[in-house]
């Protein structure tokens, strides 16, 4: 019984170790402040209504968590300053659209919004890699 102790303890000390030490593995880059106000711009246009982040929002625009680097800014800039036949015309002004394009960019280096086949086990379970900052 005693043994039984011994080897729970262990395990609890030594996994409160291992999380105390490798808390901060996949932890956020910091927001910049232009990085805010892009998110403060995203909100107050309302961007979500008809667009996801991580598969959050509405859905007749497309998931922009990883617009950024499968797009890239041009073709970003452009629907956002000229709309396209499906999505308005939001009249933004420069400094608007810089924000927003610091804050999808951002976005981007949190991480996938897909999970990559490979990244499946066959139980069903995603297998979560911490992003590199
Ligand atoms: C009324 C719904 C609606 C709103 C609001 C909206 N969008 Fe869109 N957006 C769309 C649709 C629909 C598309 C796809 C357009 C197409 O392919 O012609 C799109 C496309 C885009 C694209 C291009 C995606 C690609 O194909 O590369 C970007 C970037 C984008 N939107 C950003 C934004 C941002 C930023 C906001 C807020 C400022 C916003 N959108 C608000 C509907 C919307």
């Amino acid at each position: 019984m005693r043994t039984v102790w011994i080897i729970l303890f262990v395990a609890f000390a030594g996994y409160t170790a291992l999380v105390y030490t490798n808390g901060d593995a996949g932890r956020m880059e910091p927001a910049t402040a232009q990085v805010r106000a892009g998110m403060d711009t995203w909100q107050q246009q309302n961007c979500a209504s008809c667009h996801q982040l991580y598969g959050l929002g509405g859905y007749m625009g497309p998931d922009l968590t990883n617009e950024y680097q499968r797009a890239g800014e041009e073709r970003m800039r452009a629907f956002m300053r000229y709309g396209s036949g499906r999505m308005p015309a939001l009249e933004l002004n420069d400094a608007e659209i810089d924000d927003l394009i610091a804050f999808l960019a951002w976005v981007d280096r949190t991480g996938s919004s897909q999970v990559s086949p490979e990244n499946v086990h066959w139980s069903g379970t995603y297998f979560i890699k911490p992003t590199t900052p």
